[in-house]
């Protein structure tokens, strides 16, 4: 834990010389005629909102009459919504944001906005549900941290919902960019399918820290109300200038120098510490929370008040930790610092009780205490329901298109896809074509026939998942309709060929392009295979996974059908596509490897059992039209170990090059299997070679040993990519070798899981497009420009494996590629559904 701290400040410090800054993005004066400016901070600019609302018919504006028209304040006016209506915030970074929404009621035109009642979501969270304000002469501001990935989607989608019969209001919105460092890789995947409110913010031993007086615009309240008995304790300060962020790895935006200039320490007299050499009291903190949540429990320091080193104890619920300062090597003299507990309040507790206390370590003389600040955040992930969804149509929809990726959100989405599919077939609709009638499906005749179809998910060797939501889908589509789609299986439609059979696009009765993956009829090749990926798919969706649409199984034919992805195998852009392929800029290449992390950390945490891919490589990662990455063939897909077992031992399957050696020689798959090849790929990506070239000299035929000896000597850069040369950044190119080195340790257990490596992934992103942002001049074009290439008609099958002849395909089958994405998908369901 401490250890994983003090990785995380290292990291932040590291990318601190990079930037300290985050973005602002958007600041709205919500109802207001003008844009507008705050006495106390003149640099934020306050705009009118219209422009991102989306629907001007339920909304309208109000104005408090008896706030002057002479100075406009925020709080003077609000937007009122009658009916269901979002605000759309157009991003283009990834990662944690922070939401702040501003409500003081007032009455106008016989509307009392105290009366108002609703709910607020995001991205299908709940911000804020069945919410109304009390009239008060301040403002209540709720503000919210939460994950948005902009490769996902492209905007933020703010949804306000009244909940009926009365109607929803808010007077200013705010969204920030929060920097990368502010939290640590632990929250920050926290936040992939949860909220985070912040419900408090203490300047501890101080007084109220304004707007104006905090970089990102924050409130700091003093402790006064919160401490328990404050004889205990002795207000001191400092200078505010002798705060030395310097030295440190936190900045003012983790907290501004106000809260690090002040502090309470123990009240301790000297008779006591004469007198009584064991004395030992705690200055204490009561905060009333909200029963049943987690909380993350961030406490300041700074220590002005040592001699020389001081080492004492936090206490956080019943949590504890020793705090070291002063000593001139971990939390030096006047430089800030902090540390954070998670806690769960359990029922019947509704409180978090925060203490400082002597550590017996020190002498009597020296002891003593001190705290600067304090934040609690609330963790939340209240899933907009199915309930909720279906009252209010016309947002969800919204909603859908900027889902994000977390697992439960895309569950709830999956589930309410479900509803709304069951009851499209119960009503018959236009795009019935993609499901068949219940009675004659050929799933269902299939598995009376055979068994085997269905016993697969319940009782196959050591692959059984165990009881978990399984949501039963009925995916398969008539031969007829993918007769109609591929054109009766015209030649001119085949789009990749291989071990399996031939690849197909087409596009169904309802508009949806799809890639159909056809086997050779009548061959018996690949059933485990055709079976394996139709179980894994339909039981996970997920926005960096290629989805399946549905799979026939008629007259002897096998057939899957998946979204079409646009531009093929990742590969195909590495090297050994056409020429007339742009090559990927290191920004590109590092999002698409995030993309295909994050899928593959969803494949191994996101349902109950681990799934292992197996067969990871560049060719399996497909690209969309937008370069959104997907991983694709699951048909060699594994559950991994259950619960107590450490491996499943089994057949060693895969392709040559991306091998696990450990797997190879013990038989034993574990998930790290699949991190092992994804190194390997991390570095065909910065490569760009194939990873098994016999072209070349003997110690350089395979990519993962010759890159690693060049990654061990500390110049990777002199293999990189001809197209790369002088336009990675140093550090983001170290941060990325070395990402890569740790995925191919030769044990798995010395392997990171894909959270770390996602998190390693992002923070190299980070560092590169930081860098960028400060020298302009370098690489700027390339990084900001989206490759703008023609839809690929043809996934070059062939040259996938048997034209370059560098790389054996173990499993002698393959598959490729799909587009329009899930949330496209369910997207149209819910339109259609709605006629
Ligand atoms: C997004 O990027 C574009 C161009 O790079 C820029 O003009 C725009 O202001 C950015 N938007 C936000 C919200 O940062
Ligand atoms: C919302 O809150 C009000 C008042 O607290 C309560 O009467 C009502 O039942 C709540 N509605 C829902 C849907 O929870
Ligand atoms: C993240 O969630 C996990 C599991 O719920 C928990 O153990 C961990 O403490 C959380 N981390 C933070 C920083 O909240
Ligand atoms: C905020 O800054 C202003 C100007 O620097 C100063 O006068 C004021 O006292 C500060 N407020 C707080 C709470 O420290
Ligand atoms: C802590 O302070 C807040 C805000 O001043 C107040 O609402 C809350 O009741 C206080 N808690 C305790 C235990 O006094
Ligand atoms: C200080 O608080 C902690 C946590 O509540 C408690 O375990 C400890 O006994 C307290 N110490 C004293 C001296 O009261
Ligand atoms: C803190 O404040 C108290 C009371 O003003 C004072 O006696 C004490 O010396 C101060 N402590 C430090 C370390 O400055
Ligand atoms: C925390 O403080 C509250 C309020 O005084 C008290 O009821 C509760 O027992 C305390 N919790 C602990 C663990 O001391
Ligand atoms: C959120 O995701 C984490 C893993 O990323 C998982 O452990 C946790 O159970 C998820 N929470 C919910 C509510 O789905």
């Amino acid at each position: 834990m401490d250890h994983l701290f003090l990785h995380h400040l290292l990291i932040a410090s590291l990318l601190l010389s990079a930037s300290s800054d985050f973005a602002p993005q958007y600041f709205l004066n919500c109802g207001g005629q003008s844009d507008i400016t705050t006495d106390d901070s003149p640099s934020r600019v306050f705009v009118t909102d219209s422009e991102y609302l989306s629907s001007k018919a339920d909304s309208l504006s109000l104005s408090n009459p008896s706030s002057s028209n002479l100075r406009p304040s925020i709080y003077s006016t609000a937007r009122v919504f009658t009916g269901p209506v979002s605000y759309t915030f157009p991003l283009n970074s990834t990662g944690v944001h922070v939401i702040r929404l501003h409500f003081l009621p007032f009455s106008a035109d016989a509307r009392d906005l105290s009366a108002a009642r609703f709910d607020v979501t995001v991205q299908l969270l709940h911000l804020l549900k069945n919410f109304s304000v009390a009239s008060s002469a301040t403002p209540v501001i709720k503000e919210y941290f939460l994950w948005v990935d902009s490769a996902a989607s492209s905007a933020l989608e703010l949804n306000f919902l009244p909940v009926s019969p009365s109607f929803a209001f808010v007077n200013v919105v705010e969204v920030l960019t929060a920097p990368a460092y502010l939290f640590d890789s632990s929250t920050t995947s926290n936040l992939s399918n949860q909220t985070m409110e912040t419900v408090y913010r203490i300047n501890v031993g101080g007084t109220k820290v304004t707007p104006a007086n905090d970089t990102m615009w924050r409130t700091w309240i003093p402790d006064d109300a919160n401490i328990s008995n404050s004889n205990t304790a002795f207000l001191n300060g400092t200078d505010i200038s002798a705060i030395d962020y310097e030295k440190s790895d936190v900045t003012n935006v983790v907290a501004p120098k106000f809260v690090y200039s002040t502090a309470r320490t123990m009240n301790i007299p000297d008779e006591m510490r004469t007198g009584n050499p064991d004395f030992n009291f705690n200055v204490t903190w009561k905060f009333r929370v909200e029963t049943s949540y987690n909380y993350l429990v961030r406490a300041h320091f700074c220590d002005f008040i040592s001699q020389s080193s001081i080492t004492f104890v936090l206490y956080v619920a019943d949590q504890s930790q020793e705090i070291l300062s002063g000593d001139g090597t971990d939390h030096d003299f006047l430089v800030p610092f902090y540390k954070e507990l998670t806690v769960e309040v359990r029922p019947p507790s509704v409180w978090i009780n925060i203490s400082i206390g002597r550590s017996l370590k020190t002498q009597p003389s020296d002891a003593n205490a001190f705290l600067n600040g304090l934040e609690i955040f609330k963790f939340s992930n209240a899933i907009v329901n199915s309930g909720d969804t279906t009252n209010r149509r016309s947002t969800t929809v919204a909603a859908f298109a900027s889902a994000s990726a977390g697992g439960a959100v895309l569950l709830s989405l999956l589930v309410f896809g479900l509803i709304l599919w069951a009851r499209k077939r119960r009503h018959g609709s236009k795009s019935l074509s993609l499901l068949s009638n219940e009675t004659s499906s050929p799933y269902r005749q299939g598995t009376a026939r055979r068994g085997n179809f269905v016993d697969l998910s319940s009782n196959s060797t050591s692959a059984a998942p165990t009881a978990s939501p399984r949501v039963n889908f009925d995916l398969s589509i008539p031969l007829l309709d993918i007769k109609a789609a591929t054109n009766d299986f015209d030649e001119s439609f085949v789009v990749g060929n291989g071990g399996f059979g031939k690849v197909y696009k087409g596009v169904l009765g309802d508009g949806t392009k799809v890639a159909v993956k056809r086997a050779m009829p009548g061959s018996n090749q690949g059933y485990p295979e055709f079976q394996a990926e139709i179980l894994v798919l339909s039981k996970i969706r997920h926005r960096h996974l290629v989805s399946l649409i549905g799979y026939c199984e008629e007259q002897s034919e096998r057939i899957l059908v998946y979204e079409y992805m646009e531009k093929g195998p990742l590969r195909n852009y590495l090297y050994g596509g056409s020429d007339d392929k742009p090559s990927l800029s290191w920004k590109q290449r590092l999002e698409i490897c995030i993309g295909a992390a994050r899928g593959l950390h969803y494949l191994h945490t996101g349902y109950s059992d681990t799934i292992i891919h197996r067969d990871i490589k560049s060719t399996n990662i497909l690209l969309d039209k937008i370069n959104l990455a997907k991983v694709s063939d699951f048909g060699l897909s594994r559950l991994g170990p259950s619960m107590g077992e450490t491996h499943v031992t089994t057949g060693v399957k895969g392709t040559f090059g991306y091998f696990d050696p450990e797997y190879f020689k013990t038989q034993q798959l574990t998930d790290k299997s699949d991190v092992y090849s994804f190194g390997v790929m991390l570095f065909e990506v910065l490569c760009a070679r194939p990873v098994i070239d016999r072209s070349v000299s003997h110690e350089q035929i395979n990519l993962a040993e010759w890159a690693l000896d060049w990654q061990r000597r500390g110049q990777l850069e002199k293999i990189i990519d001809q197209r790369l040369v002088g336009k990675i950044n140093r550090n983001s190119l170290r941060k990325f070798g070395e990402t890569a080195e740790r995925c191919l340790a030769d044990y798995g257990v010395d392997r990171p899981p894909f959270a770390d490596v996602l998190w390693n992934l992002e923070y190299a992103l980070q560092l590169h497009v930081t860098e960028l942002k400060r020298e302009p001049h370098e690489d700027s074009g390339a990084v900001e420009s989206r490759i703008d290439v023609p839809a690929m008609r043809e996934v070059d099958a062939a040259g996938v494996v048997k034209e370059t002849g560098e790389e054996e395909n173990w499993s002698s089958r393959r598959m490729v590629t799909l587009d329009s994405s899930a949330s496209a998908v369910f997207s149209q369901l819910v339109n259609s559904d709605g006629r």
